[in-house]
């Protein structure tokens, strides 16, 4: 993971570079730092900081460094600890050489006992400090050549900006496996992890490809294999948290939004269609798919649970759903009739990445989900989907997961209708998806008692969320997210049946359960296991359909939701879920927009 910025051209003043590193610290906040080179000294000057970037604008506005080219990284450690000292730039012994990395090296044990044995000493733990030491070992006067030498003995996945005080002039970028672009304005240059952090610097870019080298110069640059620039058609959507007090609130209130978003232009309701214009060119292929697999991490990989039933049930496609970490080492059974549907928010998740070129290697059809346009995801895929809902800065998914599902609806109306769905079915599911935005919205209004239900809750440190069917990848949804943000507590999801397989051993008046439950055709089974559970007097909060009036003699609290058709129930249900586990966060006094030890987008194995 991690963020990247490098530049080269007219600006001095690092307070730029601070800035455009911001809009990365969703790749990582364990740490910050960065490098300049300073004309007038003839050197190289560094600041580091452990923390978040405001720590190290803190430490710059006191000792600020002018220079150019600069360097700067967000961490979040692969390798190391998160002390200062891992903090990146990392140089090498005789400070000449100055680097950041986003990735890891997976030889990098190897290397350095090589390289100790040669004499080399070592100021950090990481990875990441034996490229500076190889790239000084290749180092005869040009950056470049010691760096393309260096990099051929190194194993592993890396974005790389360098700089050096012998060859002052000059930044090398170089990329495998981790996003890294070049943006280009006039005679400036910057060098990003993404689109979002250059975008007010620059209009055209260069997407670095794999083992591609880039040596920026000023007022040129040259890549060993020379690309045209794209023009680059984005605008900057600056986050901004509005009336809320953090990102992950906004961005809750922002899902019966993502579901109108998702759905808008999408539906021809009258013939019970889904239009879905990303999937025209390969419409035909579709209509041959005899299987589907669907690959995603997280909360992703949720969404592709929930896809399973909808497709299975509605389009009746046989579906696979895996983690991408563990796909990329199986040895699937593939062929040309297989559809591989990738779910990633971000479309730079590298687990994910590499399960999609596993299966496209043995011929399946490479489908995707993403929100971020240019995403490595969309460039990778064949055909895809995008869920445009904007930006989302919280760590934790929470619209975009919600857009998922919606759209997970919606390729179960195409494929469905393209197979044995009637019009009927068709038309039936096109009226729910329209009425969801409005019906998302009446379960925000019970905000107040969500909050209130959380304060109550947050006093357990051990959670159960139960759900069957449609909702068990929601159970693991809700679970997830109480791990995510509300991290003091111990969160598990399971099956409802599946309590009494053994879980139930854990409950107690201390081990209280959240039992997703709406009035649908496991309803009565679901009951099942709550009366399991309160009479092992473990206290339980369901989420059940309005008008079950039932359910509150048996049920300690409870969250209702509007009535819809099984399959959507689930975009109704995470919503609760989702806000329950934000409140909780907070009520513990945790900062749930960027919970300790996760980054955003997870571009490492
Ligand atoms: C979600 O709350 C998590 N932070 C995480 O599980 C995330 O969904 C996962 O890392 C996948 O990310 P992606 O959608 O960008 O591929
Ligand atoms: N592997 C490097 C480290 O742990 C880079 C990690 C990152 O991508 O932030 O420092």
């Amino acid at each position: 993971m991690c963020g990247i910025i490098g530049h080269l051209g007219k600006y001095n003043n690092l307070k730029i570079g601070i800035d455009a590193l911001k809009r990365l610290e969703y790749r990582g906040y364990d740490s910050a730092g960065l490098a300049a080179f300073n004309a007038e000294k003839k050197d190289i000057f560094s600041l580091k900081t452990v923390g978040r970037i405001s720590n190290l604008e803190e430490k710059f506005s006191k000792s600020p460094i002018f220079g150019n080219p600069f360097i700067l990284h967000t961490r979040w450690a692969t390798t190391g600890r998160v002390t200062e000292a891992n903090a990146h730039p990392h140089w090498d012994c005789k400070k000449n050489i100055y680097i950041v990395h986003n990735g890891i090296i997976e030889n990098y044990r190897t290397l350095k006992d090589k390289l100790l044995a040669m004499g080399h000493k070592f100021s950090s733990d990481t990875d990441t400090e034996v490229v500076s030491h190889l790239i000084e070992y290749f180092f005869k006067g040009n950056l470049e050549e010691a760096t393309r030498k260096a990099l051929k003995l190194i194993k592993g996945t890396y974005a790389l900006l360098i700089i050096s005080r012998e060859d002052p002039q000059k930044i090398v970028a170089a990329r495998l496996s981790s996003p890294l672009i070049i943006g280009i304005k006039d005679k400036d240059y910057f060098i990003a992890s993404d689109y979002n952090a250059i975008i007010p610097y620059a209009k055209k870019v260069i997407n670095l490809e794999d083992n591609e080298i880039a040596t920026i110069t000023p007022g040129n640059f040259f890549i060993l294999k020379e690309r045209e620039p794209e023009e680059l058609d984005l605008k900057l959507e600056e986050a901004q948290k509005g009336k809320f007090s953090h990102f992950m609130l906004k961005e809750i209130f922002e899902e019966p939004e993502a579901i109108r978003n998702s759905i808008s232009g999408r539906l021809l309701p009258e013939e019970g269609l889904a239009k879905l214009g990303g999937l025209e060119e390969v419409k035909d292929k579709l209509k041959e798919i005899e299987r589907m697999i669907i690959i995603g991490c997280g909360t992703a990989r949720y969404a592709g649970l929930v896809g399973e039933y909808m497709l299975e049930e509605y389009a009746g496609i046989p579906v696979e759903v895996d983690v991408g970490s563990e796909f990329r080492y199986r040895k699937p059974i593939i062929n040309e009739k297989t559809a591989v549907l990738s779910i990633s928010q971000s479309g730079e998740t590298a687990d994910t990445l590499a399960a999609l070129r596993e299966a496209k290697r043995k011929g399946a059809l490479a489908l995707g989900i993403t929100n971020v346009v240019g995403s490595t995801q969309t460039r990778e895929t064949d055909a895809g989907i995008y869920n445009h809902v904007g930006p989302e800065i919280g760590v934790a998914s929470t619209k975009v997961f919600i857009s998922q599902l919606t759209i997970l609806a919606l390729l179960t109306m195409y494929l469905g209708r393209q197979r044995e769905m009637s019009l009927v079915t068709g038309r039936r599911i096109s009226q729910e998806l329209q009425k969801l935005p409005g019906l998302a919205e009446t379960i925000l209004k019970q905000d107040k008692q969500i909050q209130e239900l959380a304060k109550k809750y947050s006093q357990f440190r051990n959670f159960f969320v139960l759900g069957r069917k449609y909702n068990y990848p929601i159970a693991m949804e809700g679970a997830l997210k109480l791990k995510e943000v509300a991290y003091l507590i111990h969160a598990e999801s399971y099956p409802g049946g599946e309590m009494k397989h053994g879980p139930i051993a854990l409950i107690d008046e201390n081990f209280p359960s959240v039992a997703i439950c709406p009035s649908d055709s496991v309803y009565e089974k679901m009951l099942n296991a709550i009366e399991e559970a309160k009479s092992r007097n473990g206290k339980i909060l369901a989420v059940a359909t309005e008008g079950n009036e039932d359910i509150k003699k048996i049920a300690d609290d409870v969250i209702y939701i509007p009535k819809t058709l099984e399959m959507l129930t689930p975009i109704l249900t995470t919503i609760p879920l989702h806000l329950f586990a934000a409140y909780i966060g907070l009520e513990l006094g945790l900062d749930i927009d960027k919970p300790r030890n996760l980054a955003k987008s997870v571009t490492v194995e």
